[in-house]
């Protein structure tokens, strides 16, 4: 694979995210879940994929990201892994397997490095989850954080409408940010939060800063695959933009198929040994 210069693509590091940051190249990120989605994603040359716990949402068809469990997160990262040759891929830690406890929180780390062999993980929160950033980071994990809308404490929030438009909430964004530079996170997602705010953080922190409904002065976005595409037909936020209407086109397929079968149109003579 060639980048537009003509030279060889060279893996996509932690490190190469940071100069990126500093030569003010923007960062694309996507979510991929399995092997064949993950190859497209790399082959045309995202620079992250993010495996997400939206994977429980987009995968298993859960209303929220709480149900889905460290293996079943283990499972869809080694499957992107088998596929992916350049881009940086992050895995999240899934609800339960880092709140509160930061030893737990590293042995979930290390079995999503171990099992999967991801290059990095993702936690949501601030100052809550610091310690846990400090203890996976020890062990040489690299780390992206997770701010504004967490959908992981969407109990808590009781809506997923968008996040510190107050100043105290901003006020502890922009605190938690820094921290989680100090902490030593490598980059920091900002979720579905005025896009103001977003751009102060990016501007106050040296860490890329990758936005999802967060506006353009930030470091990268990132969406989640199956919106950008088209697949998901009922989620419609004002951040996503659409790039096809996969959804028409493989119903469409499968109907053209079943039309075929049914009036003894497939297979024809060429399609028969
Ligand atoms: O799980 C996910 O897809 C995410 C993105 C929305 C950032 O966390």
């Amino acid at each position: 694979m060639t980048n537009p210069e003509n030279t060889p693509y060279r893996k996509i590091t932690t490190h190469v995210l940071q100069e990126m940051k500093l030569r003010s190249q923007k960062i694309a990120m996507l979510t991929a879940y399995d092997y064949s989605m993950a190859l497209l994603l790399d082959n045309a040359g995202i620079d992250v994929i993010l495996v997400g716990d939206s994977a429980s949402n987009v995968m298993a068809g859960y209303k929220t990201t709480l149900p889905i469990t460290l293996d079943q997160m283990i499972y869809h990262a080694s499957s992107v892994m088998r596929a992916v040759n350049r881009a940086l891929v992050v895995v999240d830690l899934p609800f339960g397997t880092y709140q509160g406890n930061s030893k737990e929180a590293l042995n979930s780390a290390i079995r999503i490095m171990k099992e999967s062999g991801a290059n990095a993980i993702k936690i949501e929160g601030g100052r809550e989850v610091v310690e846990s950033v400090d203890r996976i980071l020890s062990a040489g994990i690299p780390v992206m954080g997770h701010l504004g809308l967490t959908p992981q404490s969407i109990h808590k929030f009781g809506t997923y409408v968008v996040r510190a438009t107050e100043e105290s909430e901003a006020q502890k964004l922009i605190e938690d940010a820094h921290l989680l530079e100090e902490s030593g996170c490598f980059s920091v997602v900002l979720e579905k939060i005025p896009a103001r705010l977003a751009g102060r953080v990016t501007s106050e922190i040296k860490i890329p800063t990758i936005g999802i409904g967060a506006g353009r002065d930030v470091d990268g976005q990132v969406l989640v695959l199956h919106d950008m595409l088209g697949i998901t037909q009922k989620f419609s936020p004002r951040f996503l933009r659409r790039y096809h209407n996969l959804s028409e086109e493989i119903q469409g397929s499968v109907k053209a198929y079943i039309n075929d079968v049914k009036t003894l149109n497939f297979p024809n003579e060429r399609e028969q040994y």
